[in-house]
């Protein structure tokens, strides 16, 4: 989603915020553009597309200037061309920005009657116009941002340069976030630590409702009312390399094969097998005393979350809510005093889920965040941040996260029945053998990958195709459809199994085919009476168990089939979202498709 840079420096900034736009790339978006301070006069140059485009396009007609900002623009309001695009400026000012400016229809309205005049269709022309406005009225421009920052409602956050000789950049957060970078004779702003990586480590991140004022040889950050406010600083330790894909094709590719190689780094952070124990990364928290656990999340995240209510009630005997954070707070959820709320996020930025998590704190929940992005909004409103040690995920779609999160979750779950009382140290060495051996049995499902190349090959040809399972494994077949429409655009559902017949089965023919996870568990004969009922309506069905296909149902030519390692109930839903992932990602080759950058998604979802 949208990323911001800025530099005010003492050389040209162009090199280095390109540089500092690939680094956001990962976050999707769908045009890009850098506007420059240089003898005197604003300068810009946007293009739609990858951030390529924008390279090629400042190599035909260069840009340069010692204080600038950057962009890359995931298209909200306004179809992605380049009038719509980022920087937006007027004769006085540029400006980016990431996020939603609620009222910009009213002061649209407002600014028209006034005589201004609009190029596009952004949100974000109005706080170009507006700031402008205030400028020509006589107002500085500090003072002309403040007022204008008043007047603008909805998440955003906001860099802006003015042609006043003051060799200033002005930043605002509400909502979406941004970091200031602190140098040596220049001074840096980014939408995160990662877009800053290759310029400072000494970062201050702004809060909410901050807005700063930053010139080569000072910081200074403001508060809602105006008044200047300190914020600390804090050292990034995210790294300056950027993350390559080695011999892989796609960093899908990559991050889905290092699976074995990064849950047995993060196994071996939550559990302890010599000493049978979990290792939590908090103390001093009592989980007996949680009187109901709330998990709200999105997308692959949330399905992790499906997974663990599972998990926890199972396990744990404790009453478990799940929710998708765009819709959470607002059905006026209902609390328990002593409730915990987890949020579950890669990034750590989703704007909803940020958004569901406040909700929450102000309610008085204890809030755990599970994160792979330690450095994130959700990380500093958190009482407790359980990492899941992914290292960075370059595809949007998420892969090596999800199974992390399962893991992180899993090791939740053991603790929580382990202090309830529903788990002895039997049980809980059990459970931890069991997870130990979850890198063996993945790497096992990655060396035959070519069976699921073939089944691959198969469904690429269909429209339609439907996921289903039962218990955890329902969740792994609405992951697996998620995974397959955003990579392959191939239209996909997860159900329930059990569901199926009160709809979608009416959508079964022979161009249909029905991915059945079928593990061996005491849900297998249920699962497999579904199987039958598509099979019985010349439905193709293709069976991932552990048991072998004949023996789910009965044998046909037709079927395709992939086998699974045995495994038990609470590591099985880790194991199976693995040929989930690898069915998305060559049907994605199959098909032609950009793995890594699937068209409209991104990965950090900074606006409602
Ligand atoms: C986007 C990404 C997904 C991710 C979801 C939730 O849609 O493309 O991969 O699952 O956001 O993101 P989060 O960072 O909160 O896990």
């Amino acid at each position: 989603m949208c990323g911001i840079v800025g530099i005010v420096g003492v050389t040209n900034t162009v090199p280095r915020m390109m540089e500092a736009l690939h680094r956001l790339e990962y976050r999707g978006y769908d045009s890009a553009g850098v506007a420059t301070l240089h003898d005197g006069d604003l300068h810009r140059c946007r293009a739609v597309g990858k951030i390529a485009a924008l390279d090629s396009k400042l190599v035909e007609r260069p840009v340069k200037g010692d204080i600038g900002i950057g962009h890359t623009r995931w298209a909200t309001h306004g179809e992605a061309v380049e009038v719509n695009a980022h920087p937006h400026m007027t004769d006085k000012l540029a400006v980016v920005h990431n996020g939603i400016i609620e009222n910009f229809a009213s002061l649209k309205k407002e600014l028209i009657d006034k005589g201004h005049q609009f190029e596009g269709e952004t949100d974000t022309e109005v706080v170009a116009r507006l700031i402008t406005d205030y400028l020509t009225s006589g107002i500085d421009a500090k003072n002309a941002i403040f007022k204008t920052l008043k007047r603008i409602e909805g998440a955003f956050a906001l860099a802006i340069l003015v042609n006043d000789n003051n060799n200033t950049i002005y930043a605002a957060r509400r909502g979406s976030p941004l970091v200031i970078g602190l140098g040596q004779t220049e001074n840096y702003l980014g939408s995160d630590a990662i877009a800053l990586a290759s310029l400072s480590n000494k970062l201050i991140y702004l809060e909410e409702g901050d807005w700063a004022q930053i010139s080569r040889d000072s910081v200074s950050v403001f508060d809602m009312t105006g008044e200047e406010v300190a914020r600390p600083i804090t050292y990034s330790q995210v790294s300056n390399t950027f993350a390559d894909k080695g011999n892989y094709r796609h960093f899908m590719q990559k991050e889905i094969f290092e699976q074995p190689f990064i849950l047995a780094q993060t196994i071996g952070k939550y559990f302890d097998q010599n000493a049978c124990k979990i290792t939590l990364p908090v103390e001093g928290f009592d989980f007996s005393e949680v009187s109901k656990i709330t998990i709200i999340a999105c997308g692959t995240s949330y399905y992790a979350a499906q997974v663990a209510k599972f998990w926890l009630e199972k396990m744990a005997r404790i009453p478990v809510e799940v929710d998708i954070a765009s819709e959470f707070r607002y059905r006026d959820p209902v609390y328990m005093d002593g409730g915990l709320a987890v949020f579950i996020s890669q990034s750590g930025e989703t704007a909803d889920t940020l958004a569901a998590l406040k909700h929450a704190k102000s309610a008085g929940q204890t809030i755990l965040s599970i994160l792979n992005a330690e450095e994130s909004s959700m990380s500093r409103e958190s009482d407790m941040v359980f990492p899941i040690y992914a290292g960075p995920e370059i595809g949007v779609a998420s892969t090596k996260a999800f199974t992390c999160q399962l893991v992180v979750l899993a090791a939740l779950a053991i603790e929580v029945a382990y202090v309830r009382g529903e788990l002895d140290d039997n049980g809980v060495k059990t459970v931890i053998d069991n997870l130990e051996e979850v890198p063996r049995l993945i790497s096992d499902i990655l060396n035959n990958h070519k069976d699921i190349e073939k089944i691959a090959h198969y469904i690429a040809k269909a429209r339609d195709i439907l996921f289903v399972g039962r218990g955890t494994h329902s969740a792994i077949a609405m992951e697996g459809a998620l995974k397959l429409k955003e990579i392959s655009y191939i239209h996909a559902e997860g159900y329930a199994a059990g569901e199926l017949k009160h709809g979608p089965i009416a959508l079964i023919d022979e161009n249909v085919p029905v991915i059945g996870l079928a593990p061996n568990d005491d849900l297998f004969d249920k699962t497999v009476s579904n199987l039958q009922e598509i099979m019985a309506r010349q439905g193709k069905v293709i069976i991932i168990s552990d048991r072998e296909a004949d023996a789910v149902v009965g044998g046909s030519e037709k079927l395709l089939s992939f086998k699974m390692p045995k495994a038990c109930a609470l590591v099985s839903p880790i194991l199976y979202a693995v040929p989930v992932q690898l069915l998305a990602y060559y049907a994605a080759v199959e098909k032609g498709t950009d793995a890594d950058q699937p068209r409209n998604l991104a990965k950090s979802v900074t606006v409602e």
